[in-house]
């Protein structure tokens, strides 16, 4: 390779969260035990093809579990209606919420006893957010664009601002602005965005800015990739997002310089490790 230099994020890959529930269903699926799923394990389908193979079943709600079977929680975490509805059936229940997912979801439920007026930085769809807001009894406004602010009525005196913890931190500043703005007076914020999404944030931004082309390998359907792609394209790089390294195009690297790598949570070793090698083959 001449004068082309590929540059690796240091923490592109597995978040702490999602190794922990990858190694908990392997493990499981090593004793030869029967593991079921409700959604994807993690936004990433090579890694479900891998863990597929070796027998989990994905599924697509409780009632297709029986009920002597075992499910797993995903990273993501539940809402506490599956998860009464599983343990009712004798669904025995596997958790493997993520850490800071949970530290969210106990944020919600104190923001919820405490009467406040209930504001999440996130998607309303994203299963996060679904098993969050099901300890607020559904009641949190959940926005994703900026202009919905000024159309959310505050019934109560203080607004508790919190965030899906693969969001970006520059929406929860501008929702916390836009807030003020409106005149609120009480705002209680709790930053609930992960220590791992936080240090990916900030350290695509930098790369961004170093690299000519970046390269942001993870699932199209994971919210931290897609957060990566976005922060990577506004910091000035020329971005894609794939998922494995057949999506490569030689004709991304012409005029490049410098290339940057980096990879969601959901994203295994092998996948990143294939798309180094599939670069450094195209622009030798
Ligand atoms: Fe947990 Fe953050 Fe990963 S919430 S699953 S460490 S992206």
């Amino acid at each position: 390779m001449q004068n082309k230099k590929v540059i690796v994020a240091k923490n592109a890959g597995f978040c702490f969260g999602v190794k922990r529930a990858v190694d908990m269903v392997d493990d499981l699926l090593k004793e030869g035990r029967e593991i079921y799923v409700i959604g994807e394990l993690v936004h990433n389908n090579q890694v479900i093809e891998t863990l597929t193979k070796k027998g989990l079943k994905t599924v697509e709600n409780l009632d297709d579990i029986p009920n002597d079977g075992t499910m797993v929680i995903r990273s993501h975490g539940a809402s506490i209606k599956i998860i009464n509805e599983a343990r009712s059936k004798g669904i025995e229940i596997i958790d493997a919420t993520c850490p800071f997912v949970n530290k969210a979801r106990i944020v919600a439920n104190d923001f919820y006893k405490k009467d406040y007026n209930i504001l999440i930085c996130g998607d309303k769809n994203h299963a996060e957010i679904v098993g969050i807001n099901s300890l607020t009894e559904n009641s949190a406004k959940i926005v994703n664009d900026i202009n919905q602010i000024k159309d959310i009525n505050f019934e109560k005196s203080i607004v508790g601002v919190m965030s899906q913890t693969t969001y970006k931190l520059t929406f929860l500043k501008e929702v916390v602005l836009a807030l003020l703005d409106r005149g609120l007076k009480k705002i209680v914020i709790e930053n609930t965005i992960c220590l791992d999404s936080t240090t990916k944030q900030t350290e695509i931004k930098d790369l961004a800015k170093k690299v000519d082309v970046m390269i942001v390998v993870g699932g199209k359907s994971s919210s931290n990739t897609n957060k990566l792609a976005e922060i990577s394209l506004a910091s000035g790089a020329q971005t894609y997002h794939i998922e494995i390294a057949d999506e490569l195009k030689k004709d991304w690297f012409v005029g490049a310089n410098k290339i940057g790598v980096a990879a969601g949570a959901s994203t295994a070793q092998f996948l990143i490790d294939a798309v180094v090698s599939g670069i450094e083959k195209m622009v030798e």
